[in-house]
């Protein structure tokens, strides 16, 4: 069933809304912890609450000096200058950075720029860059409920207000200069129009789309996880069908033979599910911890992923269904999320480390090199390679998007 609505938008009356009611909600699954006396504790108690509770800051990297406490909590929220001297003071004192979290950085010879820009609207957790057919970078920012178009060349942004309930998990171009996207809390798959701002919805019976892809067939794949189902949508005709399957779907990317491949989050499987049926095919990981993000395939079909429980990346060969692991340079708290295959090389972040790490595995020569995000306070949840080939990542927490211009060796 097809439920269509439109919405004209207007920017300034719904980021305040989106704010105040959307972020509490989603920062509840982390715990408060008491902070530790001092002159400080009530402003941070006071102002850095609103989105997230204390547990953000007791749990982060930290950092050594107020200087790098100072530029975190600027990415967050716009602060009087006295406030923002007395808090980075604070924070410095009791929250220093935490060797355990660094990650292990691997050197190695390819080179990569990273640039970073920051989102206009602060605290909006953006992720999931995509670029456009234009060359534009769009984004998406979920607990602001908004979509923002970047201008790579320029730097101007424009962001573009959603229902104040969508709350867009993840977004996709067409093919003709729509971008879609995933109402992850109003159980939405949603359409935006850049040029007039108009909104299409389609009701899913799931209710949480999490990820989605196009398919060359023209259809849009996606997961759904808390309802464990997978789901089809056909712009053309509107026609939307959803399927049963294994706990938490996830990340989903399309094989060079049509396949629909899922990664599950709950459990220790990957999913081969065929476009025109939707019928699925599970292919076991080794050792039921594993829980499995996010997924890519090379050009020989082989089917690359994060193995995030246990801080690990793998593939799969579907043919004989045999699995290869490594154990990722920041081991098993490291977290792998984010996965992109580029020229045969894998890459992917170890979000469990402060900085989040990037990092490129070459299958052939089975090494791994690693670079700091500049910013890297957050997690790269979803990345995009560019017709160019460069890869777009994120930084949820420090509201970066980002583009990894890769210079790599040449074979
Ligand atoms: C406008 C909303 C908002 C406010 C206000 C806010 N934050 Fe955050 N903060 C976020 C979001 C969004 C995240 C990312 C949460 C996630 O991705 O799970 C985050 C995450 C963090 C993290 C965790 C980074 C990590 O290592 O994962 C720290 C530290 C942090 N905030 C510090 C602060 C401080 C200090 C203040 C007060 C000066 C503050 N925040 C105020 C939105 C906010």
């Amino acid at each position: 069933m097809m439920i269509r609505r439109r919405y004209l938008l207007h920017l300034t009356l719904w980021i305040p809304v989106a704010i105040i009611w959307l972020m509490p909600a989603a920062a509840q699954c982390r715990q408060a912890a008491p902070l530790p006396e001092g002159e400080g504790k009530d402003l941070v108690e006071a102002r850095c609450t609103s989105c997230h509770n204390t547990g953000a800051i007791t749990r982060s990297g930290g950092f050594d000096s107020p200087e790098e406490w100072r530029a975190v909590s600027a990415s967050m929220m716009p602060l009087p200058e006295d406030e923002a001297d007395i808090i980075a003071n604070y924070l410095a004192a009791h929250f220093p950075a935490r060797t355990e979290r660094h990650p292990t950085l691997v050197d190695g010879p390819v080179q990569v720029d990273i640039t970073e820009w920051l989102v206009p609207t602060l605290g909006q957790r953006s992720r999931d860059p995509i670029e456009a057919l234009d060359g534009a970078i769009w984004w998406t920012g979920m607990w602001a409920s908004l979509v923002g178009r970047l201008d790579p060349v320029t730097g101007e942004m424009k962001e573009y207000p959603l229902p104040p309930s969508a709350r867009p998990h993840s977004i996709v171009p067409d093919d003709e200069g729509y971008i879609w996207y995933t109402g992850n809390s109003n159980g939405t798959i949603g359409k935006l129009d850049p040029e007039t701002g108009e909104i299409t919805e389609y009701e899913t019976e799931a209710g949480d789309p999490h990820t989605a892809i196009f398919h060359p067939n023209g259809k849009l794949y996606f997961t759904s996880q808390r309802a464990a189902m997978l789901g089809r949508l056909d712009p053309a005709t509107g026609e939307l069908i959803e399927v049963d399957t294994e706990p938490r779907p996830y990340g989903i990317v399309i094989a060079q033979d049509g396949t629909v491949w899922v990664a599950y989050n709950g459990t220790n499987k990957l999913g081969a599910v065929d476009p025109a049926t939707l019928e699925i095919t599970y292919f076991t990981v080794p050792d039921p911890r594993t829980r499995i993000r996010r997924l890519g395939i090379d050009s020989e079909g082989m089917v690359w992923f994060v193995n995030s429980s246990l801080g690990r990346i793998g593939v799969l060969n579907p043919e004989t269904g045999a699995v290869k692991q490594w154990d990722s340079p920041s081991g098993p708290t490291s977290h792998p999320y984010s996965l992109a295959v580029i020229n045969d090389k894998i890459w992917y972040n170890e979000s469990g480390m402060r900085p989040d790490a990037l990092v490129r595995f070459d299958p052939e020569t089975e090494s791994f090199q690693s670079w700091a995000i500049p910013s890297g306070v957050g997690i790269i949840r979803h990345t995009w390679v560019t017709r160019d080939g460069d890869l777009l990542i994120h930084q949820s927490s420090s509201n970066r998007v980002g583009r990894v211009r890769i210079r790599d060796i040449v074979n």
